[in-house]
């Protein structure tokens, strides 16, 4: 060993002890008869000191040091000078006095200095990724991340969980999203797909009976990338035999309970709050929604529905609906100009305008003119306006846009405004989702979650005569704001299977072509099963509460789907294709 312990692990306790450092140099500094170099570990930072003592040649040495020189050390703990110590580092008070030093590599100059990465371009950080994941920031992140996995395979497996393996060389699994296809050499022409999720093998490992299965699995999915998406993702994914809906949020839980504990020191009060996706829409305009703070919606269509507004009184008669929501406060913190960008803003939702009125000395409004004083009131009154507040309305014909559209400026305002404050965490199940919606593009129903869902037994009967009204047996997690995980109770009936099937204009060829080894398995005896999965990453950045998910991975990708430290996707050579018997039929610019 070249070392006898990490650089941050020694403080006043050790003085007078010989001890082995190894690591980078953060920095060095040349008092001319006193030289002091910071050197750094995944730990920390202690500070190497040499000076009249030291002898010459060693002096010479320290003195050549350049900034990410991977050296080891070997000298004696002891105090530092008068006035040099630093309080802000576990080591502070301390600093090794080097009576020997090997470089073990130069380093040339860096693309960019380590601790400056913040300020960095995120292009030039990707690609010396390698750099910036030296930052103590991002080495905290994946130390944690590190620390979630090892919680969560520790409560699961006292859960009775077992962690199971399941392929990644796999025929297509539903989730909704593009596979990512691997070529077979050996059978040319055929693909396999990368797993969207394990869904349909931890299913089977049910039929196996394992009962309780977990597994820390990494998801690939082409889709647009967004800040907490990316390409290949992990999640902490789960399957359980003989239970239903409440026992698979019992246990999920109990080891959220746990971690908000043990990494945050925070007491989630359990069972958690639950609300139902048609209330979660009405309210918050979200599937998601972030209850750190209120601002919730109104529904205002019975006031205007007869309005001389046609903008309004038309949004509820084409079957859609106006809907408001209160910025407290907001009309001395919002000028004409911000209301006009929020304007632009929920028009990238698809809607068509934003209708407001702003309270202060002088009352100003988009519409208030269009209305009498009478309506105008009543929608004051709805919306709780007092002196001082800014509504903001939306009318549309469709209601999924005015709850996206509203929904979104609500979050944004909130943001905006300071609405919660950090270390503020609101969880949520969020439930009976609508087991199908409508497709537009294909002009027909599909899984909302996916189609191996249980519907709701008292919605069974729909599924002939309004399939639209059906809810599922499906909840997803809610933390800030944002999906941390979802599942649902799987159908285990091969004539509800069957008739989900014929509800999303799925024929019996091709249920049997894409997954008959599931509908045959189920054949053999199925316990009644459910589960759900974290996003993984997801997890860890909300606990760490980073705005995405890209830094605690040790190797994103970007919005392309590029890695660009390796520079991947690449071409391959004539040969790799020719032996996979493919033909590239366009290539980029
Ligand atoms: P779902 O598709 O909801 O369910 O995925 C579960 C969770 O995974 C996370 N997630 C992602 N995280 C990062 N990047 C992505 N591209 C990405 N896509 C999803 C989300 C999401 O809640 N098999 C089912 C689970 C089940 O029913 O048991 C499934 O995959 O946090
Ligand atoms: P107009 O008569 O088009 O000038 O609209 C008057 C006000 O209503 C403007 O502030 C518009 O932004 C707003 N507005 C237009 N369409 C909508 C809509 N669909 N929802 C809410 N407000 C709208």
């Amino acid at each position: 060993m070249f070392r006898t312990d990490y650089c941050a692990s020694f403080s006043a306790k050790n003085i007078g002890e010989r001890v082995s450092v190894c690591g980078w140099v953060q920095k060095q500094r040349d008092l001319g008869s006193l030289i002091f170099i910071d050197l750094r570990d995944r730990t920390g930072i202690v500070q190497l000191a040499f000076d009249e003592a030291t002898p010459e040649d060693l002096f010479k040495l320290a003195f050549g040091v350049r900034a990410e020189t991977v050296l080891t050390a070997t000298g004696v703990i002891r105090p530092r000078g008068e006035g040099a110590v630093n309080k802000g580092l576990p080591t502070g008070e301390v600093e090794i006095a080097v009576e020997t030093m090997e470089i073990l590599s130069r380093a040339e100059t860096p693309p960019f200095e380590v601790l400056s990465a913040p300020d960095v371009r995120d292009d030039v950080k990707l690609k010396y990724r390698y750099l910036h994941l030296r930052h103590p920031e991002l080495q905290q992140n994946l130390l944690f991340r590190h620390k979630l996995a090892k919680a969560a395979r520790d409560y699961y497996d006292r859960e009775g969980f077992l962690e199971i393996e399941t392929p990644v060389l796999i025929k297509s699994t539903p989730e909704g999203a593009r596979d990512y296809l691997v070529p077979s050499r050996v059978h040319p022409g055929t693909f396999y797909a990368l797993p969207q999720s394990p869904q349909l093998y931890k299913q089977l490992l049910m039929v196996s009976g394992f009962d309780r299965y977990m597994q820390i699995a990494r998801c690939f999915r082409d889709e647009d990338l967004r800040a907490d998406r990316q390409p290949e993702f992990t999640q902490l994914d789960l399957e359980m035999s003989f239970v239903d809906e409440d026992d698979v949020m019992a246990v999920n839980e109990g080891f959220l309970k746990q971690i908000f504990k043990e990494f945050l020191q925070i007491d989630l009060s359990t069972p958690l709050r639950r609300m139902t996706w048609h209330e979660a829409m009405e309210k918050y305009g979200s599937d998601k929604p972030d209850l750190r703070f209120g601002m919730e919606l109104c529904d205002l269509s019975d006031l205007v529905k007869d309005c001389g507004f046609t903008v309004f009184s038309g949004a509820v008669q084409a079957g859609g609906s106006v809907r408001g929501i209160n910025l407290t406060g907001g009309a001395d913190k919002l000028s004409r100009k911000e209301i006009d960008k929020l304007t632009d803003f929920v028009k990238t939702y698809r809607a068509k305008g934003l209708a407001w009125l702003k309270g202060g000395e002088e009352e100003t409004s988009s519409f208030a003119k269009f209305l009498t004083p009478e309506e105008i009131a009543s929608l004051k009154d709805r919306l709780g306006f007092e002196k001082g507040d800014v509504l903001f309305l939306v009318a549309d014909g469709k209601n999924a846009v005015v709850f996206d559209a509203l929904g979104a400026l609500r979050c944004k305002l909130g943001e905006q405004f300071h609405l919660y404050e950090k270390g503020q965490f609101a969880l949520l199940w969020v439930t009976d989702f609508p087991m199908f919606e409508w497709d537009e593009e294909n002009g027909r129903y599909k899984a909302m979650h996916h189609p191996f869902t249980s519907p709701k037994d008292e919605d069974l009967p729909l599924l002939d005569t309004a399939p639209e009204k059906v809810r599922a047996k499906a909840y997803d997690i809610v933390i800030n704001g944002t999906e941390a995980g979802g599942g649902s109770v799987r159908i285990h009936r091969s004539d509800v299977q069957q008739k989900i099937f014929d509800v999303i204009g799925m024929s019996r060829e091709e249920a049997n072509e894409k997954f008959g080894f599931l509908l045959e398995a189920f054949r053999y005896g199925v316990p009644p099963h459910a589960g759900m999965a974290f996003g993984f990453d997801r997890l860890v950045s909300l606990l760490l509460e980073l705005p995405g998910i890209r830094d605690v991975i040790a190797f994103p990708k970007v919005q392309n789907a590029c890695e660009l430290m390796t520079d991947c996707p690449a071409p391959v050579p004539q040969s790799a294709l020719d032996e996979l018997s493919i033909a590239v039929t366009k290539t980029e610019e």
